[in-house]
């Protein structure tokens, strides 16, 4: 866990605790006692702490904070002061990256030397905290308030350069030198050079640096763009201290604060997320010895809008790609989407002109699926027709080499009745991007009936290395971030009818924290391609006649939503404004329908919106079509704007209470009449839990 070694009057305190020495109890207690020997022995005049793994540390052993061990003694206040009180010189030697707690350590250091390739940063916020061991205080003394508050309010890391360029690192050398080397030789500098100890107490912030509005424009970016959140307001302030307090007062105010934050809702919800995403890659039938096949080339059949979102991500991540299309006309549409993606991102300098032009040569366009013979791995996403995909994974059966991963992205199509058309359905496996495919994380892999253990730990790997979140689920009718969806989008158009008005409804959903509101995301996502999917499924809504009926209206008018301009509202580009029209649409609907349109409440809206949508998630836990709870939460954080300080639809359920969500499906399923009878039926997995007085956290799936 540590190794101490001597290079004359210089003890190396050596942390070694992988993966990623995280500072939990063990290594601090062994830290403290190795630092205390060096404080003690007469040989040592200097200290310096560094790591033997790729990485300095990632921080606070997070674990812990589900544990409470995080203030089991020595907890890292104690640890950090240890080194701040030093009686000796001590060095932080920065060989990788320094996250949170790791980089509070190496601030209360003397000195801090760092390799070039070393990241450091605060990320806290990203689990709805803020650094709680003297990160908030420390950063803005040694970086200035402009630097301390982006990253802590970003959580994103600075490179050494940039570290060194505002004082947090006092040295950075060339990776090619021996880091241990380097060290020790600035360590005996600083010795012969005979400076003294630094304390961040001594240094005082000037607020002038930044201006005397600078506290007030952050305040107004937060209060913007982080609507509902309790972190970021917490932070500022406590980056603002460092202005007001002397040094140790402040501290003493962090570590108050801290204790606080640590019991809210929303460091419960985004730590719930942060398991949830290590949880997720651990799937059933997946094993440590389960083989894995390379993937060294991947094909896109399709060139339109999910086709050229995947091939972008791909090539970011590079590997090439080959693209087919039926039609030159449409293959170059494709390929000339790619080459303006590539100059766009020239032109914002996110990549240079040759970087471009190497990613866009990666890509090979071609109308022949002959073109495939060598490819690892292919991706559909043609036309959302079974006859067309079947049509497709024929002739990728046809063409492919063995042992090739075959992949749909369909969203609404039974993966296995694909599967079936070939003769290797062991191969083919749903990979369900989301749009815009370059951009959103979420990645759902969608398994099959005979979809081969080993495809399925590929697919995972492949969504991870085109940096995605890959989410396994199953096949049904949406999968899962889909199926959650429709009850959410039905009531949403329902409570329209019903007298609630678009901007209303959208106003409830955004205030709750959804990116955007539903009625927003209908036409956002084109309300023909919403109803094109209630086309293939007439029958099975048939016995509702009000179901998405004010949206089949909107189609049959032409109003697409944003990309014709007129939806559920009207568009000026992405201006949008309230269309009166549509109030009167849906008040003759109603008529005819036999609604009686009356005044909804705000909270009305919440649970009839939210309610169906987490008894949704229950029923698909019931029918193992998601593997837990957290998996339906990362999916709708990731893929459909859920807020994460809330910890997705599941988790919120547990905060809420699975016992007010029942009696709220039951309330409405009164209240509505047949409306109700019809839509507001509890999970049986729902009624379950709250007879057992069981979380769903606590949900083990038997399956
Ligand atoms: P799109 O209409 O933009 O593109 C489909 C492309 O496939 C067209 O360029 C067409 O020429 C091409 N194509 C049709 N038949 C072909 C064949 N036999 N061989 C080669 N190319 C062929 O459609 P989009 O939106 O890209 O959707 C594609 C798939 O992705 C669908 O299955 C859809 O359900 C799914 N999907 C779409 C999402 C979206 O937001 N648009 C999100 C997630 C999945």
């Amino acid at each position: 866990m540590i190794n101490i070694q001597s290079f004359n009057n210089i003890a190396v305190i050596t942390m070694n605790s992988p993966p990623v020495n995280a500072l939990g109890l063990e290594l601090r207690t062994s830290l403290l006692k190795a630092l205390q020997q060096s404080y003690e022995s007469d040989a040592v005049d200097a200290v310096i702490i560094d790591s033997s793994l790729p990485l300095f540390c990632a921080g606070a052993d997070i674990e812990e904070l589900r544990t409470g061990d995080i203030w089991q003694t020595p907890d890292l206040h104690t640890l950090i002061d240890a080194v701040d009180n030093a009686p000796k010189l001590v060095i932080a030697a920065i060989n990788g990256i320094a996250m949170g707690g790791g980089l509070e350590l190496t601030m209360a250091c003397d000195y801090r030397i760092a390799r070039q390739a070393a990241k450091l940063g605060l990320p806290e916020i990203k689990l709805g905290l803020f650094p709680g061991a003297g990160g908030t205080q420390r950063l803005p003394r040694l970086a200035g308030l402009q630097v301390a508050t982006d990253m802590i309010l970003s959580g994103n890391p600075i490179t050494a350069a940039k570290a060194e360029s505002v004082g947090l690192v006092d040295r950075v050398v060339s990776d090619d030198v021996n880091f241990r080397q380097a060290a020790v030789a600035y360590c005996e500098e600083l010795l012969n050079n005979k400076v003294q100890r630094r304390h961040c107490s001594d240094i005082q912030v000037d607020p002038d640096e930044v201006g005397h509005d600078f506290f007030i424009k952050i305040r107004v970016e937060i209060a913007n763009n982080t609507v509902g959140q309790i972190a970021p307001e917490h932070c500022l302030t406590l980056i603002e201290s460092t202005t007001l307090l002397p040094f140790a007062e402040g501290l003493e105010q962090e570590k108050k604060d801290f204790i606080e934050i640590l019991k809210t809702p929303q460091a419960r919800a985004m730590t719930h997320l942060f398991f949830a995403e290590r949880e997720s890659q651990k799937i059933p039938g997946v094993e440590r010895e389960t083989a894995t096949r390379e993937i060294n080339s991947v094909a896109l059949i399709g060139a339109g809008t999910m086709g050229t979102g995947i091939t972008i991500a791909c090539l970011d991540a590079g590997l090439p790609v080959t693209l087919i299309e039926t039609t030159t006309e449409a293959l170059d549409r494709g390929l000339g989407n790619i080459s303006k993606h590539y100059d766009r991102s020239v032109e914002k300098a996110r990549i240079n002109e040759e970087q471009a032009e190497s990613l866009k040569a990666a890509v090979t366009g071609t109308l022949d699926f002959a073109g495939l013979a060598d490819t690892d791995l292919v991706i559909e996403a043609v036309f959302e027709e079974l006859e067309i995909k079947q049509m497709v994974f024929e002739q990728l059966d046809k063409h492919c080499k063995p042992g090739a991963i075959l992949a749909s992205n369909t969203s609404t199509l039974d993966l296995d009745v694909i599967a079936a058309i070939t003769s290797r359905p062991e191969d083919v496996i749903g990979l369900h991007f989301f749009s815009p495919a370059n951009i959103m994380r979420l990645l759902e892999i969608v398994r099959g009936q005979a979809t081969a253990p080993e495809v399925l730990k590929t697919a995972l790997q492949f969504g991870k290395r085109i940096r995605k979140l890959p989410v396994v689920v199953g096949v049904c009718f949406g999968f899962v971030g889909n199926r959650m969806f429709e009850p959410y989008f039905r009531e949403g158009s329902r409570l329209l009818l019903e007298g609630a008005s678009p901007e209303q409804v959208d106003r409830v959903l955004t205030e709750f924290g959804m990116a955007m509101g539903i009625v927003s995301v209908a036409d956002l996502a084109g309300i023909d391609v919403s109803y094109r999917i209630r086309e293939s499924r007439r029958q099975q809504i048939s016995q509702d006649p009000s179901y998405q009926a004010i949206q089949d209206k909107l189609f049959e008018l032409g109003r697409y939503g944003q990309k014709s301009g007129r939806g559920s509202y009207f568009y000026e580009g992405r201006e949008k404004t309230s269309d009166p029209e549509v109030v009167k649409l849906c008040e003759a609907l109603a008529s005819g329908l036999n609604i009686k349109r009356r005044d909804i409440s705000d909270q009305e809206i919440l649970e009839r919106c939210l309610y169906p949508l987490i008894n949704e998630g229950i029923q698909i836990l019931d029918e193992g079509i998601a593997y837990r709870p957290g998996d339906c939460d990362l999916i709708w954080v990731n893929g459909y704007g859920f807020p994460a300080w809330r910890g997705g639809p599941l988790h919120y359920a547990d905060e809420i209470g699975l016992k007010s969500v029942l009696a709220g499906m039951s309330k409405y399923a009164q209240q509505l009449g047949d409306y109700g009878k019809l839509w507001f039926k509890p999970a049986k997995l729902l009624e379950t839990l709250v007879r057992d007085g069981i979380k769903l956290s606590d949900y083990v799936t038997s399956r």
